[in-house]
């Protein structure tokens, strides 16, 4: 993959930007449109689908051509300097579009917008409405006051909002896939993140709404769910009916037990907070799938310290020990920081060493991007030149490209049950799937009697270093 491609990579699989809708709404039922576009984490993905429900409750249908929209929405990302300048970049040329279209509202929702605030309505006049994370059901309202020319902000934190009773409106959805949103925020305070800033505190929503999420999709067909939170293993919810603790392990299962043929993921885990209970639920379910993502940012001690992930780096390397003890044969995930404040080169190549220790399959890799307001921006020097900061980069890059494709090399000859997402995207002779350690399958259709969201026996006979190739096997 190119250099390029790798830096612009962000913590997620779908495709940055990219403007989607379930369906042209019909105008009949919808007096006015909407075009939505989500930038950064899973969890931007799926609050956009919370707006999306929200705005379909108010009149707004989506629409996947701005050009028809009355309303035009950006769900925002802060995490690194690059994905703010890329949304500054679509804002400027919406205002180009607004020109020939006054009535036309456009708005910031997520990160950016609890971050910056007003100052984006008032410095730069950008946009028409600015709308923080907690602040989604408002937006029926703001959109009134934007509509008299009003200014429209509300980037109010919650401490209890979860949207529990909001049933998400599921938007670009290949019908099998979904995700589920079981907490919100983050306590953690990793000294170079701006998360907990932008997203306020941790709050985990109720268990009853998360089960009755699942089983809902199960029954339209859809085949697997991915639990999704900054921090999941820290879920906690008590149920007060029953006087009984729900932990993630404990919610992990009831989800297992909606139905054997429904696939439970979940990201992302803290290795301070993912337990053996956790791994011994997964073990104990065939349907939860064996990967974990699991960043280490970084693989040494010290730089781990100042970035106040609270574990050691021999504490992880544990973990990674434990994960492969209780299950062979999980696959498992990184995210990693090149260049932080202070780093040498000794503990730079801590970091590669970490990584040839643990395996991954595949990583989600960055330089260092200083955020104002982290921890780490008030306490310590951005001092790694940006040219070092690559080049380190680079290094982890390669060895993550040479793990990856060691990793799919010992699958070579192993048969896995597959789960038929949709067409290959090469081809439409070919499927597209996911084994359970979550590494992309194609393979020949051969006949034509399955469909997306059947399981098939698949063998591995080639790949690449990103994907498997096989065949189905009776
Ligand atoms: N600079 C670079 N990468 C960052 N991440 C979070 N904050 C920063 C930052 N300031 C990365 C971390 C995190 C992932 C979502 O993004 O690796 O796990
Ligand atoms: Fe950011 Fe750390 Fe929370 Fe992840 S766990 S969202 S990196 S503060």
């Amino acid at each position: 993959m190119e250099m390029q491609d790798l830096l612009n990579k962000t913590h997620d699989e779908k495709r940055q930007g990219e403007a989607y809708a379930p369906f042209e709404a019909d105008p009949n039922q919808y007096k006015k449109r909407f075009y939505i576009e989500s930038y950064g984490c899973q969890m931007n993905f799926s609050d956009s689908e919370i707006v999306a429900s929200i705005l379909n409750n108010e009149g707004f249908g989506a629409t996947r051509n701005f050009l028809e929209a009355d309303l035009v929405l950006l769900n925002t990302c802060s995490i690194r300097e690059k994905a703010e300048q890329t949304v500054r970049k679509r804002l400027t040329e919406f205002r180009k579009v607004k020109e020939s279209k006054p009535g036309l509202l456009i708005g910031v929702l997520g990160c950016m917008a609890e971050r910056l605030k007003a100052k984006l309505l008032e410095e730069e006049k950008l946009v028409d409405l600015v709308v923080g994370p907690d602040a989604y059901r408002s937006l029926p309202m703001l959109i009134e006051e934007a509509e008299t020319g009003q200014k429209a902000v509300n980037v109010l934190l919650s401490r209890d909002e979860t949207y529990a009773d909001i049933s998400p409106v599921r938007l670009d959805s290949n019908g099998i896939t979904a995700f589920i949103s079981i907490m919100r925020g983050c306590n953690n305070m990793c000294s170079f993140c701006v998360v907990p800033f932008t997203r306020g505190r941790e709050r985990s929503r109720d268990a009853y709404s998360i089960l009755a999420e699942a089983e809902d999709l199960f029954s339209r067909g859809f085949k697997e769910v991915t639990l999704l939170g900054q921090n999941v293993d820290s879920y906690y919810w008590v149920d007060e009916q029953k006087d009984e603790v729900i932990t993630f392990a404990k919610l992990l299962e009831k989800v297992a037990l909606v139905s054997p043929t429904l696939r439970v993921r979940f990201s992302t885990s803290h290795p301070k907070d993912i337990t053996d209970e956790v791994l011994h639920t997964m073990a104990a379910h065939e349907n939860i799938c064996r990967y974990i993502h699991l960043p280490i940012q970084s693989g040494n001690t010290r730089v781990l310290q100042l970035m106040n992930r609270t574990y050691t780096r021999e504490w992880y390397l544990a973990k990674v020990d434990r994960i492969r003890e209780i299950m062979p044969d999980c696959g498992i995930s990184s995210d990693i920081i090149a260049g932080f404040c202070t780093e040498t080169e000794a503990e730079h190549r801590d970091t590669l060493s970490a990584m040839e220790y643990s395996k991954y399959d595949m990583s989600y890799m960055f330089f260092y991007s200083e955020r104002p307001g982290t921890l780490a921006e008030r306490r310590y020097e951005d001092d790694i030149p940006e040219d070092i900061k690559k080049r380190r980069l680079q290094e982890i890059i390669e060895v993550q490209n040479k793990l990856s494709k060691e990793s799919n090399l010992k699958d070579l000859g192993k048969t896995f049950k597959v789960l038929i997402e949709g067409n290959s995207k090469r081809s439409e002779f070919d499927w597209y799937g996911r084994n359970s350690q979550n590494k992309v399958i194609i393979f020949p259709k051969k006949d034509y009697t399955l469909q997306p969201g059947d399981y098939v026996q698949v063998k591995v006979n080639d790949c690449t270093q990103a994907t498997l190739i096989g065949e189905i096997i009776n």
